[in-house]
């Protein structure tokens, strides 16, 4: 069937505008994205700034950052990542290409005590920039699957 043409015949509640269906009645809300909800680019900004605060006091943790001394490109890259895997804008892409995280962790040694670590920090910051707890819930239950998905060492 040719894309434009509507997959159900009108209701007499709709009309058809050139190729676009303009429902007038019987709207169902459109479903925000786990993005909006948590409260945009800042939301993601201020989780990972204090993600690396966290990661800052913990010496083990910043060992495995190749540019200690300066974080704010691993800033960059993690918070435009997250906002795009939840459905915000997608610079990480256009930056960096496709994300395969496993691959690029690779280069650091992750055993379940690093993994740790970096999950320690970022609940931590989860709970400091308390969004909505299903956002919450969401982003905790991500963080622990990919967390453990990024490991590489016994
Ligand atoms: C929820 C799991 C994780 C996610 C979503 C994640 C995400 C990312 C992203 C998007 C980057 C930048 C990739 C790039 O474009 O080059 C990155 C880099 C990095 N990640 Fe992770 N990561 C996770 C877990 C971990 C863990 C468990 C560790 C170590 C304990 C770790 C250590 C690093 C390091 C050292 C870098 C290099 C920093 C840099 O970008 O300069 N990550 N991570």
């Amino acid at each position: 069937m040719p894309e434009h043409l509507p997959v159900r015949p009108a209701r007499p509640d709709e009309t058809a505008s050139g190729d676009r269906y303009q429902p007038t009645l019987d709207r169902t809300p459109a479903r925000r994205s786990v993005f909006e909800e948590a409260g945009g680019m800042p939301f993601f900004e201020g989780l990972v700034d204090r993600f690396y605060q966290g990661v800052q006091a913990n010496p083990e943790l910043l060992a495995l950052y190749p540019d200690q001394a300066d974080l704010m490109g691993a800033r960059h890259r993690l918070a435009l990542f997250l906002a795009q895997y939840w459905g915000g804008p997608t610079t990480y892409n256009e930056e960096r290409g496709h994300p395969r995280l496993y691959m690029r962790h690779m280069a650091f040694a992750i055993d379940p005590a690093a993994r740790d670590r970096w999950l320690t920090a970022m609940r931590a910051a989860v709970g400091y920039m308390d969004p909505p707890p299903h956002v919450a819930a969401r982003l905790l239950q991500y963080f622990d699957m990919a967390a453990e998905a990024m490991r590489n060492q016994k």
